[in-house]
């Protein structure tokens, strides 16, 4: 089975959104003026479609297109605009601003509980300079309390701000959050 037809199976059953992140919707103050986000592996697209509700102008990607249309009928019954995009964003070549539908990049960028390194190393190639990125992955702390995710889908404690090499930290904090141990960056592109 692909890894599109596994996430679709996943989401067979769902029908609505999942709730943006409040990592994300806690940095508001941040994302006022920010023209243009785009949402990374954003699954059924409660961030991107709080983000276009605020007024940004949103890019979903996503492998499943069963998670894409989940949110983009939520789009049109709230009346927001979404723009999706299906790809594979553990690809060997990933995928940049232009093939994801934006020559010149997003003023914000946001992956949530979706770890493949080398993405979080691209990121800056996503932004404009000055552009903002909201990382949020669980750390094997997590492990000690949940059995998932597997130990492949965590950082180590640390770890976070190293893999976004192209940018400059904002702000990173690691801790409990409702039950999860999560690493949680804001980080700029340069510029
Ligand atoms: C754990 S969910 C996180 C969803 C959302 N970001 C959140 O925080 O609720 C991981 C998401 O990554 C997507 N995904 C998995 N592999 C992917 C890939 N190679 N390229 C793009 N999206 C992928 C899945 O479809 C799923 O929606």
């Amino acid at each position: 089975m692909s890894i599109a037809d596994r996430w679709d199976a996943i989401y067979a059953d769902a029908s609505e959104p999942r709730p943006a992140s409040e990592f994300v919707t806690n940095h508001a103050e941040l994302l006022v003026g920010c023209p243009t986000a785009i949402d990374l592996a954003g699954g059924t697209g409660g961030t991107a479609l709080w983000l276009s509700a605020q007024g940004i102008s949103t890019t979903l990607v996503e492998i499943s297109e069963r998670a894409l249309g989940i949110a983009r009928d939520a789009a049109a019954e709230r009346g927001l605009q979404l723009l999706t995009r299906n790809a594979d964003l553990e690809a060997h070549r990933l995928p940049t601003a232009r093939d994801l539908g934006r020559e010149q990049g997003w003023t914000a960028a946001v992956c949530s509980n979706f770890l493949h390194r080398p993405l979080l190393d691209w990121l800056d190639h996503l932004l404009v300079p000055g552009g903002l990125a909201f990382v949020q992955i669980a750390t094997v702390d997590n492990l000690l309390i949940n059995a998932r995710p597997g130990r492949k889908y965590l950082v180590k404690r640390g770890e976070l701000p190293d893999l976004c090499s192209g940018l400059e930290t904002v702000s990173f904090e690691e801790g409990w959050f409702a039950g999860r141990h999560e690493a949680r960056l804001v980080a700029r592109r340069p510029g």
